[in-house]
């Protein structure tokens, strides 16, 4: 596969960052719709410097959050992958399967069909032993993503420590997906 090129899906190209994606995604960082669940929208500074973090992650690791783009015409629609996360999260080391895509690509089932190549690749490639996902009680599209995933939610949640204390975006769901579980869904 080309250098830049994680992997395929039916209808989906996961890759490394370009320049070219920079702008397109502040536009979705920006958009307070994608953005509800986070503390505050991206600016133009902070979305750039996050799509260098990835854009580094990928080139040292060789994996991390990719681009998802679509392959009828080549749009960006955000990105879909795997990281370490960097907070004291009280579940680490681990690696997460996280996504985020612009307003327009969803509903299509994109993030789903991304994850579950994000999942072959930690699983498969990677040889992880379990992969974790998280974020904040309310953000049910993401827990969706996750159950059609076959994650399991822990009985217990967590503080995320980079949200301050009281705010209501802190209290966080985790869910799992250890490889058995995984090889036994027959991905
Ligand atoms: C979380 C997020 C990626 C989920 O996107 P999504 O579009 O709801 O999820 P999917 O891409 O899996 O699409 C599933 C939907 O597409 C529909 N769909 C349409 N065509 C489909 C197809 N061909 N195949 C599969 N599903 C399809 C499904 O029925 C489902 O619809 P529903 O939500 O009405 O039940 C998106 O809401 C997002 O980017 N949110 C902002 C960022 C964020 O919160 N990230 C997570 C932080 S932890």
């Amino acid at each position: 596969m080309d250098a830049g090129i994680a992997f395929e899906t039916e209808r989906l190209r996961l890759r490394q960052w370009r320049e070219a994606d920079d702008a397109p995604f502040a536009a979705l960082n920006a958009d307070a719709a994608v953005m509800r669940y986070f503390p505050a929208p991206l600016t133009r500074a902070e979305s750039d410097a996050m799509a260098d973090r990835c854009r580094s992650l990928i080139a040292a690791e060789g994996w991390g959050f990719w681009v998802a783009e679509r392959k009828a015409d080549g749009a960006f629609l955000g990105f879909v992958g795997l990281h370490k996360p960097s907070a004291a999260l009280p579940f680490a080391p681990c690696v997460e399967i996280g996504w985020r895509l612009a307003r327009h690509a969803w509903g299509s089932g994109y993030a789903t069909e991304a994850a579950r190549g994000a999942l072959a690749y930690g699983f498969g490639r990677l040889g992880l032993d379990e992969i974790v996902s998280f974020t904040t009680l309310a953000n049910a599209r993401s827990r969706a993503v996750m159950e059609r995933l076959g994650m399991r939610e822990d009985a217990v949640g967590f503080e995320h420590p980079a949200v301050p204390p009281c705010h209501p975006l802190r209290p966080h769901c985790l869910y799992r997906l250890p490889r058995a579980a995984w090889q036994a869904s027959g991905a």
